[in-house]
């Protein structure tokens, strides 16, 4: 294949086209595109991203009785992957029956850099911190004067040198972005502070300041949350299938502590936490990689990557749960208006603060986390996973109802495999 030209330029029949003469695989392109694409709202959703050709599904589903802070929710939950859900919601259940998820905001400050090459004495940009930091907050008044009054802004101006490159500086500015995530709020922020940076430099007769990049950073230590359960290890009965709750809860901190030692473990751990933190995220139209890229840069802040949850049982029987974790997110700006689903998302969460949506999506993490581990050290994950594939299957297979039934019965005490559903249903 050559490379193409202008592509972006073609009309919509005209790449569908394009990709139909040049990718031979390609059988019934247009159709399939044609398909899935929304009979009323589609420009809608072709504005949101380039080259767009059709619409990608994923399943929009919710898990309701989260009791967090004291308060009742429906979680939306957009996810690819079967039991996700369900997982939620039976954990959600079970808490809300002990106190429910109880949440901390310990910050919600956000970070951007403008990074330059500087061949100054170090002291002198510190001695003109105090100054710079007025001069280029009201370089930027126009911009920020909205975020001001929402409670926003810039907090702190610091120059901090890089200490492995020559001259290499970082203006850190910290940010406060009220209820929304704020990316482009920091961005532009940032690349308005270029220009007046340099000319400051020169109105000193300073050395020469070369910028390099001004951009936010997608981690973010101080905007964090921290969400907890608890319960009697004895209230752990309905999870404990097979083990009383006492060997249930010590093998449970094991595996618990297991994640937090050895990274093998703590990565998939920490994917089942995301499971339900990333559902959220993308039902309220939020930016996923950024949540999961901090989450794991701080479960890796004291140099090796660990689990981001941790369990504890008190000499006095009480089992807590609890997790801490960044979480940049918005309930306002972005798609979490635009996008239909992610509007109905915010009104099925009674339009939360961002804060409290922190609180919702870290709740989410727990709860799933909580269902994976309660799994693993009981029946093993793929009991609850095979139910759900083999629907899956059973839909790949077209199955009538009568087939679905009866396949369903017959596999509910055996091990499920396309090949075992497919002989079955021959049979
Ligand atoms: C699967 O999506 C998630 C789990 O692997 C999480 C875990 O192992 O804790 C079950």
């Amino acid at each position: 294949m050559k490379i193409v030209r202008g592509f972006s330029k073609l009309s919509r029949a005209e790449k569908i086209e394009y990709i139909q003469n040049n990718v031979p695989m390609v059988a019934d392109l247009a159709r399939v595109a044609n398909h899935y694409r929304h009979e009323t709202n589609q420009a809608l959703f072709d504005d949101f991203s380039e080259n767009t050709l059709s619409n990608f599904y994923l399943p929009y589903g919710v898990a309701p009785n989260f009791l967090i802070d004291g308060r009742m929710h429906v979680l939306p939950m957009v996810t690819e992957e079967s039991s996700v859900v369900a997982a939620a919601a039976r954990s959600a259940s079970f808490w809300a029956k002990h106190g429910g998820f109880k949440t901390t905001i310990h910050d919600s400050i956000k970070i951007g850099h403008l990074w330059f090459q500087w061949s100054g004495d170090a002291k002198i940009l510190h001695d003109l911190t105090s100054e710079l930091q007025i001069y280029l907050v009201a370089s930027v008044k126009e911009i920020t004067q909205s975020m001001d009054g929402r409670g926003g802004g810039i907090v702190d101006i610091q120059f901090i040198q890089q200490p492995e490159l020559t001259n290499v500086w970082q203006m850190q500015v910290s940010f406060k972005t009220a209820d929304s995530m704020g990316a482009n709020f920091i961005n532009t922020c940032l690349e308005a502070m270029k220009e007046p940076l340099a000319n400051y430099f020169d109105e000193q007769n300073l050395p020469t300041v070369d910028i390099i990049m001004a951009i936010l950073s997608n981690y973010t230590p101080d905007c964090l949350v921290t969400c907890e359960v608890s319960c009697e290890v004895e209230e752990l009965a309905p999870y404990s299938t097979g083990l009383s709750p006492q060997d249930f809860a010590i093998r449970f901190q094991l595996a618990m502590d297991i994640a937090y030692h050895n990274t093998h473990r703590a990565v998939t751990h920490n994917k089942g936490i995301y499971n339900g933190i990333d559902a959220v995220v993308l039902a309220t139209g939020n930016d996923f990689r950024a949540v999961e890229a901090a989450g794991h840069a701080f479960a890796s802040r004291d140099g090796q990557y660990r689990s981001l949850s941790t369990c504890e049982i008190s000499d006095e029987g009480e089992f807590k749960l609890s997790l801490t974790l960044p979480l940049t997110l918005g309930t306002v700006g972005g798609l979490t208006r635009l996008h239909p689903l992610a509007a109905l998302s915010m009104e099925i969460l009674e339009n939360p603060s961002a804060e409290k949506l922190m609180s919702i999506a870290a709740a989410a993490g727990l709860a799933n986390n909580f269902s994976a581990v309660a799994s693993l050290v009981t029946t093993g994950i793929q009991k609850g996973h095979m139910k759900l594939h083999l629907s899956n299957i059973l839909t790949s297979f077209n199955a009538t109802p009568e087939e679905r039934e009866r396949t369903e019965a017959y596999f509910s005490d055996k091990t499920v495999s396309i090949q075992k559903v497919r002989e079955f249903l021959n049979r």
